[in-house]
């Protein structure tokens, strides 16, 4: 004992700057009267909300470029008006997050917002091409446009990412570091109860890809102990941490199950089109590359495909009319047909609507009915993305490597068999931490407090995971009673908040 203080001693004498910083103790309280007047255009009205931003939400920061909130509040809720159905204290606060690949992330604004930071080359990366719809959404204004003008309050918290060092070089912001600043930014709007507008008990997270991912684990983990010292060490508000819905754009989760899932899918398509996030580029995506797989990648796909009906069959799922959903050792079975039903739904609502799918040749149309189709030619025509082991790369580079770096290591592993058969060397993740990133291992378990309702939507282009991976999820939920809106959405590629009106039609149809 009186070693370590002689030796905590030494060290703010020699080296008295840093013990300040770390010394600062930032105030949790919330300050009402320290905003500004922002205004924004929605369907042709103007918006006046107040602005409180670049506030830090925990009071032991490691990064205050990212641990702070901006909170967006409608002018009427000062002034004892409503909006929409909405007052001061019955208001929903929609939560976004602007996490994407799994890198940091500064709280999202009213003028920049996550569409753009998709599309554009900063956060996470995205396949260069960008799809017409994509600028048509854009035109109905974003996500926390909609929101507010809706009547709701909108929190958007930074959070850390993978590629985050200290001035010595240490990795501040790897697993589980991200989904914890999530988390602490959830409890700073408690803490601050009636002070920010808003009724805490109606947190809607919204994300996307990672962000997506990050929005699941929000809604799975909510108050599990597990993460109660990494909060602790922030500085977190001590107050529950569990949000009452999720809104989740193609979630890119379950990152220990997502390499044999992805070979399932794509096992047999031996090339490859890559706009990957590989860490030389600092997570930016580098050149598309069009490639053919190698032996070893070939014979990588044959073995990981075995595990994913083992995994499958594990969980005991089953579909709305009860029955147990599996797969044979060749990973065929019912699960299969099950997959094959969304995909199918989406192009029967896409019918509906009146969209011409005469160029997707793999699916068959009868009467304006989608009656079937050759999945071997949906997923060829989709195309694979990654090269296998699609997310625990052998040679460490995907961003998910990185994601389950250490304060000391860049990069590592976090399947068994990554770390058994690459050929280079690597260290594997801390078990527990692997756990604290995959929201299966917390719904409905004991000591988390997961969330009633869930919003899931994939594309049935997106080849960024397996669409295995979202039916896994969206069942898995469904089966433990949960209230889940899931849809594979007809034609989307990689990115979210693309259908504002089903998502806040659904919002208002769970907020009571
Ligand atoms: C994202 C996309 C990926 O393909 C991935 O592996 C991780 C994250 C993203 O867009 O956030």
């Amino acid at each position: 004992m009186r070693l370590i203080i002689v030796v905590a001693a030494m060290l703010a004498l020699f080296n008295p700057i840093k013990m300040n910083a770390q010394q600062q103790v930032y105030s949790l309280d919330f300050d009402a009267n320290t905003y500004t007047l922002q205004s924004f255009t929605f369907n042709g009205r103007e918006y006046q909300v107040r602005a409180f931003e670049n506030i830090v939400y925990v009071a032991n920061p490691v990064d205050t470029a990212y641990q702070k909130i901006n909170i967006y509040v409608p002018e009427e809720y000062f002034h004892g008006e409503r909006v929409g159905k909405y007052t001061r204290d019955t208001a929903p606060i929609f939560y976004p997050n602007g996490v994407g690949g799994y890198m940091p992330s500064a709280p999202l604004t009213l003028h920049k917002q996550r569409m753009r930071n998709i599309f554009g080359q900063r956060q996470g990366g995205r396949p260069p091409q960008m799809p017409q719809q994509a600028g048509d959404d854009m035109k109905q204004g974003s996500a926390i446009h909609y929101a507010l003008a809706h009547g709701y309050v909108v929190a958007s918290a930074g959070a850390r990412g993978r590629s985050l060092q200290n001035s010595e070089g240490v990795y501040t912001g790897k697993a589980p570091a991200g989904l914890v600043d999530l988390k602490a930014g959830v409890c700073y709007l408690r803490y601050n109860g009636h002070k920010i507008p808003g009724d805490k008990e109606k947190i809607i997270s919204n994300g996307t890809s990672a962000g997506g991912a990050m929005s699941t684990l929000l809604g799975a983990t909510g108050n599990s102990s597990d993460y109660k010292p990494y909060l602790i060490e922030i500085g977190a508000a001590d107050m529950p941490d569990h949000v009452y819905a999720v809104s989740a754009y193609c979630p890119i989760t379950n990152l220990d199950h997502a390499d044999c899932a992805y070979e399932w899918q794509f096992n047999g398509v031996d090339t490859y089109e890559a706009g990957m996030m590989r860490m030389l580029d600092g997570g930016n995506p580098s050149q598309n590359t069009s490639n053919q797989l190698t032996e070893l990648q070939l014979k990588t796909s044959d073995e990981l495909k075995t595990l994913f009906p083992i995994y499958l069959n594990s969980l005991n799922l089953k579909d709305s009319k009860g029955d147990l959903l599996s797969l044979d050792e060749q990973g065929n079975g019912n699960f299969k047909e099950y997959v094959n039903s969304f995909v199918l739904a989406a192009a029967q609502r896409a019918i509906d609507s009146g969209q011409d799918v005469s160029d997707k040749k793999w699916l068959i149309v009868k009467d304006n009915k989608a009656v079937g189709l050759n999945l071997e030619e949906y997923i060829r025509a989709m195309g694979r993305m990654k090269t296998p082991p699609a997310f625990d790369a052998f040679n460490m580079d995907a961003p998910e490597n990185h994601l389950f770096g250490s304060a000391a290591v860049t990069a590592q592993h976090f399947t068994q068999f990554s770390y058994d058969y690459s050929p280079d060397k690597g260290t594997l993740a801390n078990h527990e931490i692997i756990k604290m990133m995959n929201p299966m291992y917390y719904i409905g378990a004991a000591g988390s407090n997961t969330s009633d309702y869930w919003h899931i939507r994939y594309g049935t282009i997106d080849n960024n995971t397996s669409l295995a991976i979202e039916v896994i999820l969206a069942t898995y939920l469904q089966n433990k009673g949960y209230k889940v809106d899931f849809e594979l959405a007809w034609d989307r590629p990689h990115m979210g908040d693309y259908d504002l009106d089903e998502l806040f039609d659904w919002l208002d149809s769970i907020i009571k």
